[in-house]
């Protein structure tokens, strides 16, 4: 594939790309504007008029799977494969393959748009969507696993950069994780059951739940935390050998952890236990990638002052670290009895999500799309300013509402008279939860409000422009 004649070496198949990194912003605005809907609902609950495609019930898994599958994996795939080919200085492998993961994932995401309101779900969180659609799903993937590591295969230098590592362990865990949980059994086009009953259905659910937090939402993210801060902050990275430390300790530790989503219930005690201490180990590897990126600005910390695209994608990292503190605490089983079923949990969910997979996401799309179309920079970097700056403070809104939330409703739903009656009702807590819910709506409504600004100022900056052709830099036969 690779041409001997300098003069016109070969380009990278950049379309896909730029497809990509935009259905990424749109499909962002679409899953958090019915995050703020939903936020609305659990506020203000009769504004679903009673429709049921409105309802909260068929509308909450709308916006998971939106946020993490639409915005999420299109932000993944874009960056992966632009990543891939610049480190191994070859173009991907079969380009067509790799449009039809693009075309491909869009029907995925449109097929969830219309069952999930509809009411069509498996009832498996993160997994909802029915087996057909997981069909396609499962040939999507192995598509893009053919294309990535295609690509990796036929690279032009013999190192194998330590992000494709990342986005390599999670192409590949994704796949066995759909793979093992979605297996059912079909009644009908729209309906079947899942191949595992009773308590070893909750921990292959749980196995999946907690991995897809791992490997969906931590590794392929990390895999852009490991090529976009050096890039954008001119920067190696802080210690190449930390990051392949850092790498085999979190795919062999988050592995195990699953069990303390099912603390207190049927599942053996001694399993709940094991879950507990992979997730505290879990603190280590984590922290240990979260200082790597952080220290690859060492020497170059003047630059977040002014370089609002470093801000997005170092802040990221702080959250990134705060919520990996938060979730091994949250796996003790003491600390887990006080916030299971409360918003505490929402609260860690979003710092994460919001924090470290949006920041993350953001960052990299604003370094990536300029250069997708020729430019050197944003339209406006005064608006990738203002949306930092609103977003973080729609996080801090966000998070900080539903740890109150959380905590309170913990403690209200626990307290006990002298005579072992229950203190509060439930309706009480609910009603103490009220103004929580007003102040994460308003965290949201900002949250997506930069999000808009993103998509205008993405709109402005491709506006007219070609897209850009980057040609392959020829490799000495030394480094091949
Ligand atoms: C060291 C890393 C982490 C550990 C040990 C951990 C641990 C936990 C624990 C104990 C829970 C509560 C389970 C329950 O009571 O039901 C939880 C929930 C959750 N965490 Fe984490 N967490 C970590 C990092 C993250 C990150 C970085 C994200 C997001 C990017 C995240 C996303 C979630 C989600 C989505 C849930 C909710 C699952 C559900 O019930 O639907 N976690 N985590
Ligand atoms: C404007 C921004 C957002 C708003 C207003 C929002 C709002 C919400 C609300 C109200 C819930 C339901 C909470 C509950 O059941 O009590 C929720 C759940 C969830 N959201 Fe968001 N969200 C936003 C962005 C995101 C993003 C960007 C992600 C991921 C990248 C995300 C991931 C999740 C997850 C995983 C859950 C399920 C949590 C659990 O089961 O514990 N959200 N969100």
């Amino acid at each position: 594939m690779h041409s001997n004649d300098t003069s016109n070496p070969p380009e990278y198949s950049d379309t896909v790309v730029r497809a990509f990194a935009l259905v990424a912003v749109l499909w962002g605005i679409v899953g958090m504007l019915v995050g703020v809907v939903i936020a609305a609902e659990l506020t203000w609950p009769e504004i679903s008029l009673g429709i049921p495609w409105l309802s909260y019930g068929r509308l909450r898994p709308l916006h998971t799977n939106a946020v993490i599958f639409a915005f999420g994996g299109c932000a993944l795939f874009a960056t992966s494969y632009h990543v891939v080919q610049r480190t191994c200085q070859t173009r991907l492998f079969m380009p067509g393959l790799a449009m039809f993961t693009f075309i491909g994932w869009q029907m995925v995401i449109l097929a969830a748009a219309i069952s999930l309101p509809l009411g069509f779900t498996q009832g498996k969180e993160y997994a909802e969507l029915e087996w057909p659609i997981d069909i396609l799903i499962g040939v999507v993937w192995v598509a893009y696993a053919v294309v990535f590591f295609g690509t990796v295969g036929t690279r032009k230098i013999r190192h194998i950069y330590v992000a494709n590592w990342f986005f390599g362990a999670f192409i590949i865990a994704v796949a066995l994780l759909h793979i093992v949980n979605s297996a059912a059994i079909p009644v009908s086009l729209t309906k079947s059951y899942s191949a595992y009953a009773g308590v070893q259905d909750a921990m292959v659910q749980w196995w999946y739940g907690h991995n897809a937090v791992g490997f969906f939402l931590t590794a392929g993210f990390l895999g852009m935390m490991y090529y976009y801060i050096p890039k954008q902050a001119g920067r190696p990275v802080y210690s190449y050998r930390l990051s392949i430390v850092h790498f085999w300790a979190l795919i062999f530790t988050y592995m195990w952890a699953g069990p303390h989503h099912l603390h207190y219930t049927a599942l053996p005690d001694w399993v709940q236990s094991v879950g507990m201490i992979f997730s505290l180990v879990l603190l280590a590897p984590s922290w240990g990638g979260m200082i790597n990126g952080i220290m690859t600005l060492s020497g170059a910390w003047h630059k977040l002052r002014d370089d609002p695209i470093l801000k997005f994608l170092i802040v990221s990292l702080s959250f990134y670290g705060m919520s990996t503190f938060e979730g091994p605490m949250m796996s003790i089983k003491t600390v887990n009895a006080l916030s299971h079923y409360t918003d505490w949990t929402v609260g860690h969910v979003h710092s994460g999500a919001l924090g470290w997979v949006g920041m993350i996401s953001m960052g990299s799309l604003y370094h990536l799309i300029p250069r997708m179309f020729g430019k050197d920079k944003m339209f406006s970097m005064r608006a990738v300013e203002l949306h930092f700056w609103i977003a973080t403070i729609g996080i801090v809104l966000y998070i900080a509402a539903m740890w109150i939330a959380g905590v309170m409703q913990g403690l209200m739903w626990r307290a006990v008279n002298a005579d072992g009656t229950l203190v509060y009702s439930f309706v009480e807590s609910v009603k103490a939860s009220y103004p929580f819910y007003v102040i994460r709506f308003g965290g949201g409504l900002l949250y997506l409000g930069g999000m808009l600004i993103m998509a205008w100022n993405v709109v402005m900056t491709v506006k007219g422009a070609k897209p850009a052709t980057a040609r392959i830099p020829m490799v000495t036969v030394a480094q091949a």
